[in-house]
């Protein structure tokens, strides 16, 4: 079934000029862009956003990163786009990355590793960070053309 998924591109994704690139590639891949909001994200919303983390050791860098300049956030939809979107990411460590992959391509470290996706495994993790980061009417529903 053609589902929504969360995606970002996070703080260095952003400065090193890599949006288009990663636009580039889930369109080729025949994914839907819905949403789209280039923004900052406070203190209050990176809590929000990475709760499931908060007590582990990396938590405030991973805060003070996702906060430290504008991020690209994205809605994309599309036939399993969750999972589709995973597999296009790589892994969240970089070097465990595939060449190919977005990670695999850009990433540098496991801070640094350019891209956000929802969790495929996590059950609802897509529908609840596009309600965290988007209002209903910012998501729009139009015809692809291929
Ligand atoms: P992301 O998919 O955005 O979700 C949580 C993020 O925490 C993850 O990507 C990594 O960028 C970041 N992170 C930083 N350090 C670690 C770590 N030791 N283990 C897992 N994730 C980490």
């Amino acid at each position: 079934d053609a589902e929504r998924t969360f995606v970002m591109v996070k703080p260095d994704g952003v400065q090193r000029g890599l949006i288009g690139d990663i636009v580039s590639r889930f369109e080729d891949r025949g994914l839907k862009m819905v949403g789209g909001k280039f923004m900052q994200i406070d203190e209050e919303l990176a809590h929000d956003h990475y709760g499931e983390h908060e007590g582990k050791p990396f938590f405030e860098g991973l805060v003070d990163f996702i906060t430290s300049g504008p991020v690209f956030a994205m809605v994309w939809e599309g036939q399993d786009a969750t999972r589709q979107v995973r597999r296009m990411m790589g892994e969240t460590d970089p070097a465990e990355s595939a060449p190919g992959t977005i990670r695999g391509d850009y990433g540098l470290d496991l801070g640094r590793n350019v891209i956000h996706g929802s969790d495929h495994e996590d059950e609802g993790a897509n529908e609840r960070e596009i309600a965290l980061f988007f209002d209903e009417d910012e998501l729009v529903d139009y015809e692809r053309v291929d």
